[in-house]
C-alpha cells in the first residue's frame, strides 16, 4: 500500500547527508577515473538491450549509497508495485495508473495470471488485448488494401489528428521507426489549432486515399475537435469538387465512415461527431495521455509499421517494466537515473536536462520527453495537497547530435550552468552508408559514416567529463591571452545510453526507461506524476476570451487592461 501522506524526503538522514556533501562538493572526474580503473565497469549497467554508462556522472560510492537510501526511504519499489497492481496512485483524479498493463503479454508477463488482474471490477488484460486485436485487424485491412476509401481506392496517407499525448507519442515513434514503414503508406500528424498546420499537412493530399484518425482521450480537446471538423470539411469539399460524392447527407455520412476513425475513451462523443463506433478504438481513464503511445493512440503507427513490429515495440516496454520491477535498486537503471536527476536538481542546482539522441530518427524524442517529464513532474504540491519541500521537475530539452554540437553545446561545455545530459546512440545504423572517397577527415576509404557519427558521440562525453586544463591548452602553443577562453573545466555530467539498433523493441525500451525515471523522481518528491491540472486554467480562459476576440464588446470589456488592449490591437490589425 502507498502512504496517503508522502514521506518528506528532505527530512530524512540521507537527504541531510547529501546536502552536507553538496555544500563542499568538488567533482573530479579525472581524479576519480585515475584512482579507480574499474569506475567504468562499476557504473555501467544493462537494462534489456540498453547499455547505460553512468560513470561520467558526478557520482561517488558515498553519494550513490545515500541516493539509494533515499529511494528505500521513499519506497520507490513498493510504490511501483502498487502502481502496476492498480492502486489509485493518481490520487487527485482517484485513478489507477496502468500504462504498464498496455504492454503486458497475454500470459500476464510473469506478474499475475491474466484472469486475476481485475482492477476496479474490470478485467484489464482482457480489455487491453481485445482492443489490440481490433487495432491489428484494422491496421492489416488498411495495409493490405482491403480497407478502401469512398471511391474504392486504397489508403495511402494516414493523418493523425491529436495533441499532447495524442500526438507527440505517435509522431515520435513514427519518425523513430521510419525504416519499418510499409512502402506506399505515409503518416502525417496534425496537432496545432493554428490552421496553417492542417492546411500544410493536407494541401497536397488526395482525399480519396486519405484516412483521418481523430485521437483524443477525452474527445473534448479544442484543438483536436476543431482540426477534426476542418478535416471533415476538407474531405467533403474535395470529394464534392471532383464529383466523387454528391451533395447529399448520405454521401457525406458514407465519406466520413470510410475516411475517419477515432481513438478515445469517450465513444459516445465519437458517435456524436459522426464516426461509426465500429470504427473507434477505445482506451481507458487509467492511462494518462502522455503514457498512452502504446495504447490504441498509436493506431497510425500500427498501420505504418504493422502489427508484428508493434508487438516487438510493446515487448520492449515490457522488458523495461520487468527490469524496473525485479532488479535490485543498486542495478535498477531507471531508479539510478531518476536518483541521479534528483542529485543534480535538488543538491547541485541543475535547472535543466539535455537529451541528445545520436540517431536522427529520434529527432522528436526530446519533444516527446518534454511532455512526459514536465507535465508529469512540474508540480508544486504533493499528492496529499501539501506544498512540496524541494524543487521538482526538470526542464527537458535537446536536439539530435551532431546538430546540437554546432548550436548549443558551447553553453554545456563552457557556460556557467550545470546541465546533465543523456547521450543516446545505436551501434548499427539503418543505412550503413560508406564514404569511399578516402579524402574525408579521419574516415578510411570504405569506412562506415556511422563510425564517424559515433566518434562524435564518444568525443563529446569525453570532452564534457575531462575537459582541458590551462596547461594542456598552453602546451598546444596557444597565446597566453586566449588560454582562459580555451580551457574546458570538465566535470560536466553525462549518461551514455547505447543500444544495438533502433528497432521497435529498443524504441519501446527507451520510452519505458524515461517513464520510470519520471516515476522515481516523482516518488522522491512525493508528487502525483499522473495528473495535469496545470494545463486547465489556460484552456478555460481561452474559451472565455474567444467571444472577446470575436468582437463581443461585453466580453472585451470584462478582460484585464493588458489583455483588453492586446485584443483591441489584434482586432485593429485584422481591420475589424
Ligand atoms: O492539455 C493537456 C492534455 O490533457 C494532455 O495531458 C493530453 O495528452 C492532451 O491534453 C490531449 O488530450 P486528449 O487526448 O484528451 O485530446
Amino acid at each position: 500500500m502507498t502512504e496517503s501522506v508522502p514521506l518528506d524526503s528532505t527530512s530524512t538522514a540521507a537527504w541531510k547527508q547529501l546536502a552536507g556533501i553538496a555544500e563542499h562538493f568538488e567533482p573530479d572526474l579525472r581524479g576519480w577515473f585515475d584512482a579507480d580503473a574499474s569506475r567504468a565497469s562499476t557504473y555501467t549497467f544493462q537494462a534489456a538491450d540498453l547499455t547505460v554508462d553512468l560513470s561520467k556522472s558526478l557520482l561517488t560510492e558515498e553519494i550513490l549509497t545515500l541516493l539509494l537510501q533515499l529511494a528505500r526511504d521513499a519506497d520507490v519499489a513498493g510504490r511501483y508495485q502498487a502502481m502496476i497492481e492498480g492502486e489509485h496512485i493518481n490520487v487527485t483524479e482517484d485513478r489507477a495508473v496502468l500504462h504498464t498493463a498496455l504492454r503486458r503479454p497475454k500470459d500476464g508477463g510473469g506478474l499475475v495470471p491474466p484472469s486475476e488482474f481485475v482492477v476496479d471490477g474490470e478485467d484489464i488484460d482482457a480489455q487491453v488485448h481485445a482492443t489490440l486485436e481490433k487495432v491489428y485487424t484494422f491496421a492489416d485491412k488498411v495495409r493490405s488494401g482491403e480497407w478502401v476509401g469512398v471511391t474504392g481506392k486504397r489508403i495511402e496517407t494516414v493523418v493523425n489528428i491529436g495533441i499532447g499525448g495524442s500526438d507527440l507519442g505517435p509522431v515520435m515513434v513514427y519518425e523513430a521507426l521510419k525504416p519499418y514503414v510499409q512502402a506506399g503508406i505515409q503518416c502525417r500528424f496534425v496537432s496545432n489549432i493554428d490552421p496553417s498546420d492542417i492546411y500544410e499537412k493536407t494541401a497536397d493530399l488526395d482525399p480519396e486515399t486519405t484516412l483521418f484518425i481523430v485521437a483524443s482521450k477525452t474527445f473534448g480537446t479544442l484543438e483536436t475537435l476543431t482540426n477534426a471538423r476542418l478535416a471533415r470539411q476538407w474531405l467533403w469539399e474535395r470529394l464534392g469538387a471532383s464529383g466523387a460524392i454528391a451533395d447529399s447527407e448520405d454521401d457525406r455520412t458514407n465519406a466520413v465512415a470510410k475516411h475517419f476513425v477515432a481513438v478515445s475513451t469517450a465513444l459516445d462523443k465519437v458517435a456524436a461527431f459522426g464516426i461509426d463506433p465500429q470504427n473507434a478504438f477505445g482506451f481507458w481513464d487509467w492511462v494518462g495521455g502522455r503514457y498512452s503511445v502504446d495504447s490504441a493512440i498509436g493506431t497510425s503507427v500500427v498501420i505504418a509499421i504493422g502489427p508484428d513490429n508493434w508487438r516487438e515495440f510493446l515487448a520492449g516496454f515490457h522488458a523495461i517494466d520487468e527490469h524496473m520491477r525485479s532488479t535490485p535498486l543498486e542495478r535498477n537503471v531507471p531508479v539510478l537515473m531518476g536518483l541521479l536527476n534528483v542529485w543534480y536538481t535538488n543538491f547541485l542546482g541543475a535547472q535543466s536536462h539535455a537529451v541528445l539522441p545520436y540517431a536522427q530518427y529520434l529527432h522528436r524524442f526530446p519533444a516527446y520527453l518534454q511532455q512526459l517529464t514536465m507535465e508529469s513532474n512540474g508540480k508544486s504540491v504533493r499528492w496529499d495537497g501539501s506544498p512540496v519541500t524541494s524543487d521538482t521537475g526538470e526542464i527537458f530539452w535537446g536536439e539530435p547530435g551532431t546538430n546540437g554540437q554546432h548550436a548549443f553545446y558551447q553553453l554545456i561545455h563552457q557556460g556557467t550552468r550545470l546541465i546533465p545530459a543523456d547521450f543516446i546512440a545505436v551501434a548499427s545504423p539503418a543505412h550503413p552508408l560508406k564514404d569511399n572517397s578516402g579524402d574525408g577527415h579521419a574516415v578510411k576509404p570504405g569506412q562506415d559514416v556511422h563510425d564517424l557519427f559515433m566518434a562524435n558521440f564518444f568525443a563529446q562525453t569525453k570532452a564534457l567529463a575531462f575537459g582541458k586544463t590551462a596547461d594542456e591548452v598552453r602546451a598546444e602553443g596557444t597565446a597566453e591571452s586566449v588560454v582562459p577562453a580555451r580551457v574546458f573545466a570538465g566535470n560536466k555530467p553525462t549518461t551514455s545510453i547505447l543500444a544495438p539498433a533502433l528497432t521497435p523493441g529498443v524504441v519501446g525500451q527507451l520510452i519505458a526507461l524515461y517513464e520510470h525515471i519520471v516515476f522515481t523522481e516523482g516518488t522522491i518528491w512525493g508528487i502525483d506524476s499522473f495528473d495535469q491540472w496545470g494545463v486547465e486554467l489556460g484552456k478555460q480562459l481561452a474559451l472565455q476570451v474567444t467571444p472577446a476576440v470575436a468582437g463581443d464588446p461585453d466580453a472585451l470589456a470584462s478582460q484585464d487592461s493588458s489583455t483588453k488592449s492586446l485584443i483591441a490591437k489584434y482586432l485593429a490589425l485584422r481591420g475589424a
